[in-house]
């Protein structure tokens, strides 16, 4: 009775993405969505078995670009494994109305049941996607991918250092993905909020991590949809394996040999990816030109008597500009001891380049600190702390 439903190339390919990405391991318990632009002559073939009598539901935002429109959707809550044994209680055929408002179910769910709760990010995207593709893009797949989401704890969330360390880990990325991909830092999901900004993405990239959650991608159809899934995560597994090794490459891709691959594949990549990476980051290519090793700097300065706490205070609430403006100077494990008999207080701080890091002095969120602390602790006539160098006289590692 619902063969040409079960029959149709759209309801198969969608069935079989779902089983493939649990097989994958990205779809734990209830994780992961994946929606489906239908196109009209597949809804004309099913639309006799299409109910008209469902409710309308607001959608929770606007998408007046897909007015009219049919989904192929999974269910709130529903579980991917479970898709290809009773694809009818977890998926939906929803409708979309004149302003992009509302959606009415008019299939599916039989036994209940809304569509995904990342309805809202599905959709904005989808209107994104089908403006700057011109309609080409169908897919987009939301999934829990391992790996991509454990280099959301240790990468900076940043769209260039993402989009060039996925790139360099092996070497078809750049043509899978040669416009990078987005990175939307941890967001409450399932809102119009975090659907907005990843939407935003979806402008520039066809992949936005969400971090410490998953990945949405958009497609052209389930083959390229999950093939781009699955190299993203794949450069993400070798990343972490790489990391798990030892935290540098010996060798890697270069800007220069990016460009040429470019080239002979006829891809368009951005320069802003092809960014000289010796300076800027942890995760670095060993300079063999140059001994890079790491400086160990150690200095003492003065506490104000009866200031402890309010010192540890102040520095449990570090102020993330501050956090960032360290690491971005090169400062790495940053410690400071509090000789409590004489209010001596002794830094440590791992750094890339002393010269680098004597430049954090002028950036004005340095002097905005050292005003902050200048009631606390002694400091020079510009608030800087009056800090002495101490001599290293012993290591071991
Ligand atoms: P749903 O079950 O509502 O689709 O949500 C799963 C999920 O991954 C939310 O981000
Ligand atoms: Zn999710």
């Amino acid at each position: 009775m619902n063969d040409n439903i079960n029959n149709a190339l759209f309801v198969q390919g969608f069935i079989r993405m779902c089983d493939d990405g649990f097989n994958q391991g990205w779809h734990e318990r209830n994780g992961g969505n994946l929606t489906y632009r239908i196109k009209p002559e597949e809804i004309e073939e099913v639309k006799s078995e299409l109910k008209d009598d469902g409710e309308w539901f607001p959608i929770g935002t606007s998408v007046p670009g897909l007015a009219g429109e049919y989904f192929l959707v999974t269910g709130s809550g529903k579980y991917f494994r479970n898709v290809i044994l009773d694809p009818w209680a977890n998926i939906a055929i929803v409708k979309i109305d004149d302003n992009g408002e509302k959606y009415k179910i008019v299939y599916g769910l039989e036994k209940g049941g809304k569509p995904t709760s990342e309805l809202p990010s599905h959709l904005m995207n989808h209107e994104v996607k089908k403006r700057v593709t011109n309609g080409e893009h169908r897919v987009i797949y939301h999934c829990h991918t391992t790996n991509v989401i454990a280099l959301t704890f240790v990468l900076p969330l940043e769209d260039k250092v993402f989009t060039r360390e996925l790139w360099e880990m092996a070497t078809e990325c750049p043509v899978v993905f040669p416009s990078g991909v987005g990175v939307v830092h941890w967001m409450v999901p399932g809102g119009r909020d975090i659907a907005v900004e990843t939407s935003k993405l979806m402008e520039m990239y066809d992949v936005a991590i969400w971090a410490h959650h998953g990945i949405f991608c958009s497609g052209a159809d389930f083959d390229l949809t999950f093939g781009l899934a699955h190299t993203v995560e794949k450069a993400a597994e070798i990343l972490v394996k790489t990391l798990s090794m030892q935290n540098y490459k010996l060798q890697t891709i270069e800007p220069q040999e990016f460009r040429n691959l470019a080239k002979d594949f006829k891809v368009d990549i951005p320069e802003k990816f092809l960014y000289d990476k010796t300076t800027k980051y942890v995760i670095n290519t060993v300079d063999t030109t140059e001994n890079k090793s790491i400086i160990r700097k150690s200095f003492k300065m003065k506490l104000f008597e009866g200031m402890e706490d309010e010192y540890e205070r102040r520095h449990n609430e570090l102020w993330p500009e501050m956090k960032e403006m360290i690491h971005e100077y090169g400062g790495h494990n940053y410690s400071i001891f509090l000789d409590k008999e004489t209010n001596i207080l002794y830094g440590y701080i791992e750094l890339e380049n002393e010269e680098k890091w004597a430049k954090s002095a002028d950036t004005e969120i340095c002097r905005k600190w050292w005003d902050y602390m200048a009631d606390i602790m002694e400091t020079n006539p510009d608030n800087s702390p009056v800090s002495t160098d101490l001599k290293n006289v012993f290591f071991l590692k």
